[in-house]
């Protein structure tokens, strides 16, 4: 049983994927950034950024630096192992080829929680701002419609929808909705422009004074809850399968995405808390709500709208992730079959995205909002951490794999992603560990009772040991 639990994958050499598993590669460097901006701008600065400032104060900005700094150092992590086994599955795939099955499973399994929280939280999120957009147009859905039932409510109907409605544009096909994010990136990034330019003159200095009111910990409590604001460039690393130069595209797109991201955080903070006192920012829409509050309430509405569109496009590339990983854990046999059929007309994970979306649109339209959030920053700082483990691994078994992409100051840029995202996870609320530890224990059970039994690792369809140079693709293949 040990064997099995720590039996290591060999990777699929470039070009020997079988054809009928083989998924379209229509992505390049360009749709991969678009993607992960895609991903990473939405309710982290739109929705939790004020929540955040009530536990930092003006201090928020060195917590989407700190935040930033420790997923950064994750990123170069990813996209090390992205560029050198580029597989649909990301996290789950890469453990998988260091640290054997067993671990491996447990990401994949962490990774379906975060997907599925993250995408439910911010199909809320969605509904949130959709609602305040149809207010203004003098529409009104009945409250009922609005809430989940733990909140008085029937059902959150209009989350339940949109997760319904991506669902059916990523089961048609990966190049359509890579084309449809494309184009609401590029209007996301000119909204939060748009409120940079108007609300910079209505900075007060005196709003971030005092800079620190809870002092050191306060910047790592707001840093805990608005990493979930950088959550998403990873889902780049899941379309490795579908992108047309994988070994240079990946890191691109990963580093690029964050990079720019990163620097709208912190100015948008900056900005936000400077705009008015920051206890007046615990609101759903604290971004629209400042500029109320300093008289452009134009702009307020324009940025809601940029909000809805932006908070899709994050969905689009959170549920775009979250089947590819079902596919890779069950082309491995440690999930049904079934899960890794690809469509023969649309090439695409059909029966895993339908799936995965239906699950969604439930969690989305009956729970509340606020714990399914905190389970996302959990589950992927786990795998943040084994990542960053498992490419310091790697490089110590088998230095001389060829590396097309080197993450810089190894040992160094891993122990710090290590550090960071285990003092981030260690300050997420006691009820959130509980569940995150439940959760856990049912993947522990799923593995013995199906997963090791039918995994292909184990029938001679894969390799148990090591991962052969020959298995990798050539230097700047
Ligand atoms: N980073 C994504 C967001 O903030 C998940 O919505």
């Amino acid at each position: 049983m040990l064997n099995k639990m720590f039996a290591r994958k060999t990777i699929t050499p470039y070009g020997e994927v079988a054809p009928e598993g083989e998924l379209k590669r229509a992505l390049g460097a360009f749709d991969l950034t678009a993607l992960g901006i895609g991903a990473i701008i939405g309710t982290g600065i739109f929705v939790l950024a004020g929540i955040g400032a009530q536990k930092a104060g003006p201090g928020i900005m060195l917590s989407f630096i700190v935040a930033g700094i420790a997923c950064l150092c994750a990123a170069l992590c990813y996209a090390e192992l992205a560029a050198m086994i580029p597989a649909a599955g990301s996290a789950y795939t890469y453990v998988y080829a260091t640290m054997g099955e067993f671990i491996a499973w447990m990401i994949g399994w962490n990774l379906i929680l975060e997907y599925l929280v993250a995408s439910s939280a911010v199909a809320s999120g969605w509904s949130g701002y959709f609602n305040n957009l149809i207010e203004l147009s003098h529409i009104a859905i009945p409250h009922a419609l609005l809430s989940n039932p733990f909140s008085g409510g029937i059902m959150n109907l209009p989350a339940f929808v949109i997760a319904l409605l991506i669902t059916l544009l990523l089961t048609v096909g990966v190049q359509e909705s890579a084309r449809v994010t494309s184009a609401i990136v590029i209007l996301k990034i000119i909204v939060l422009l748009i409120f940079i330019v108007v609300a910079a003159p209505a900075v007060v200095p005196a709003n971030w004074h005092p800079f620190l009111p809870f002092g050191f910990q306060g910047v790592m409590s707001g840093a805990a809850i608005i990493f979930f604001a950088y959550i998403g460039f990873d889902a780049v690393a899941t379309t490795a399968e579908e992108a047309k130069n994988p070994q240079r595209d990946l890191p691109i797109g990963i580093l690029a995405s964050l990079a720019i991201c990163t620097v709208f955080y912190i100015i948008v903070a900056a900005i936000l808390t400077g705009m008015v006192p920051f206890a007046q920012l615990n609101v759903p829409d604290p971004l629209a709500h400042a500029l109320v509050l300093v008289n452009k309430a134009a702009w307020a509405k324009l940025v809601s709208f940029g909000a809805v569109f932006g908070l899709t496009s994050v969905l689009v590339v959170m549920m775009m992730g979250m089947p590819r990983i079902w596919f890779a854990m069950s082309r491995d046999g440690l999930m049904p079959a079934v899960f890794s059929k690809v469509h023969p007309r649309f090439r695409t994970p059909a029966v895993s995205t339908i799936v995965s979306g239906v699950i969604v649109a439930f969690l989305a339209g009956l729970l509340p909002i606020d714990v399914i959030a905190e389970m996302t920053n959990i589950g992927t700082l786990s795998a943040f951490i084994a990542v960053s483990i498992g490419v310091w691994m790697l490089r110590r078994r088998s230095p001389d794999l060829p590396r097309v992409f080197k993450a810089p100051a190894l040992p160094l840029v891993a122990t710090v992603a290590v550090l960071v995202c285990g003092y981030m996870a260690l300050s997420l609320a006691n009820m959130t560990k509980i569940l995150f530890v439940v959760w856990v224990a049912i993947g522990a059970v799923i593995y013995f009772t199906y997963s090791v039994r039918h995994s292909k690792l184990h029938d001679g369809d894969g390799t148990a040991e090591g991962m052969p140079s020959s298995a990798l693709p050539p230097t700047g293949g």
